[in-house]
């Protein structure tokens, strides 16, 4: 007897069964509920599949033609909402296989001829990472021209730069939003690494030893587009490390994403004032009529849990697997499709916002005024006119002081007052260094946070991503 599903019909693999399968046990290991997502990758890999087969003699054209109009008509089915998604057909591969049987007649179960679903799934998900990592580098480089566009109208902006979160020395906004720039710069570099090892053909593994039939794995990857052929066939089905090493790339970015949060967040509030969210970009609360919230950063920022637990759950889903494959590796979907919606989403956010932050410029001045930021300057000075920097730091420490003592900045002590701590070294021209536009513009060196220097990084960053986009 020949093993019937719950709905009467046939399983593609019921050949070898005596009884039907469990109702619930049928329930718990479908995966067409998730993987459906991936119905557009398994009819191309199914189209590239069929084309190879009747390349190499394995099917006649005239089946192949019947095959791929036959999954043309799938495919609209699918994209029209039109399509039966049925979980007693198991996977996103067994439904269409059996929808296209079921539309072309018998010549529809040749095309499973000489493939397996593991090797077919390894490749929907390739081809599927390959199409979202490319989303993914498009809205970074959309965030990073923002950051450019800030950088480039905040490059004389003047902030306090901070350590341990206190006032440390000036900085300009501008430079501020290159270090984020910056890391983004490098988000982007590990994802296009990443996306090499990910668009590698594993089609024509099969099920784990490769097939008697006379396959040209190298046609189905150039039909494909993938750059490469996983090696071995065992190795082939088996492992998802490009999936994790994407996991991994996607958990520093949204580590970089949370750090810019916090400090919106920061920046936003009513304590530092330095910035203002646009409104679009925030919610009230239900009982304080004043609040505003920077629900934006607050929400990106507690997403990087649930792709760092993405992360995890994929390292863990590989780990102790032995060769091939095994059915463990149906849970590597979920994670990876929201891993993929959250990246996107969060920087879909960013992008759209980063360019209509207010910035508030004399808010931030002040800000550092406050804080003797220009103390390392002071010290500076006095080792330019000869004192040993360790002697010209606990002069500084003396006269910051004095000046606590006074509640005011050393900007507004008197020449008298300052010559006190040391007389030999300290002349007029000290009110130079003691500014912030003074502070800011001597920090001019490659990566430095003189304006000058922030419009060369910007103007680098533009070749950068120029470059980019000529590739
Ligand atoms: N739904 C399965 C997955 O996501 C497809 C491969 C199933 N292969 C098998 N031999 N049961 O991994």
């Amino acid at each position: 007897m020949t093993e019937k599903n719950n709905t009467g019909e046939q399983k593609l693999w019921g050949g070898r069964f005596t009884e039907s399968t469990d109702a619930f046990v049928e329930e718990f290991t479908a995966s067409v509920s998730f993987d459906q997502r991936l119905y557009r990758q398994d009819i191309q890999g199914s189209v590239a599949h069929c084309r190879m087969l009747a390349k190499v003699g394995v099917l006649t054209d005239a089946e192949s033609d019947q095959i791929l109009e036959g999954l043309s008509t799938v495919e609209k089915e699918i994209a029209a909402g039109e399509f039966e998604w049925s979980v007693s057909r198991e996977d996103v591969h067994m439904n269409i296989e059996a929808r296209l049987t079921d539309i072309i007649g018998t010549v529809g179960k040749k095309l499973h001829t000489g493939r397996s679903r593991n090797d077919q799934v390894a490749t929907d998900i390739r081809l599927f990472l390959r199409a979202e990592i490319d989303r993914i580098l498009s809205e970074i480089d959309r965030l990073q021209q923002g950051l450019l566009s800030l950088a480039e109208r905040e490059a004389g902006t003047i902030m306090p730069g901070f350590t341990h979160l206190q006032a440390a020395q000036p900085v300009t906004f501008g430079h501020h939003m290159l270090a984020w720039f910056e890391m983004l710069s490098r988000d982007h570099e590990r994802l296009v690494d990443c996306r090499k090892r990910v668009n590698r053909n594993p089609l024509g593994a099969a099920a784990l030893a490769g097939t008697t039939f006379p396959i040209d794995r190298a046609y189905t990857a150039e039909l494909l587009g993938f750059e490469g052929i996983c090696e071995n066939s065992l190795d082939a089905v088996s492992d998802r490390d490009f999936a994790i090493e994407f996991t991994a790339a996607a958990s520093l970015l949204m580590t970089h994403l949370s750090r810019f949060s916090e400090e919106l967040v920061l920046w936003s509030s009513s304590q530092f004032n330095f910035i203002d969210l646009p409104d679009r970009f925030c919610t009230g609360s239900s009982i304080m009529p004043q609040k505003k919230n920077p629900d934006v950063p607050e929400l990106v920022r507690g997403k990087v849990g649930r792709v760092n637990g993405h992360l995890i759950s994929l390292l863990t889903l590989m780990k102790s697997q032995p060769l091939a494959y095994n059915k463990d590796n149906q849970e590597d979907k979920e994670p990876l499709f929201d891993t993929v919606d959250t990246v996107l989403n969060s920087l879909r956010a960013y992008a759209d916002m980063m360019p209509a932050v207010e910035v508030k410029e004399s808010v931030m001045h002040e800000a550092a005024l406050r804080g003797f930021s220009t103390a390392t300057d002071l010290a500076d000075y006095l080792v330019k006119k000869g004192l040993p920097f360790r002697d010209a730091h606990e002069v500084v420490g003396q006269a910051v002081s004095y000046a606590l003592n006074k509640n005011c900045d050393l900007s507004e002590l008197s020449l008298k007052e300052l010559q006190q701590f040391s007389e030999q070294y300290i002349s007029d021209n000290v009110f130079d260094v003691l500014t912030l536009e003074g502070s800011v513009q001597a920090r001019d060196h490659l990566g430095g946070t003189a304006p000058k220097q922030v419009l060369a990084a910007v103007q680098r960053g533009r070749q950068l991503l120029q470059a980019r986009s000529g590739k």
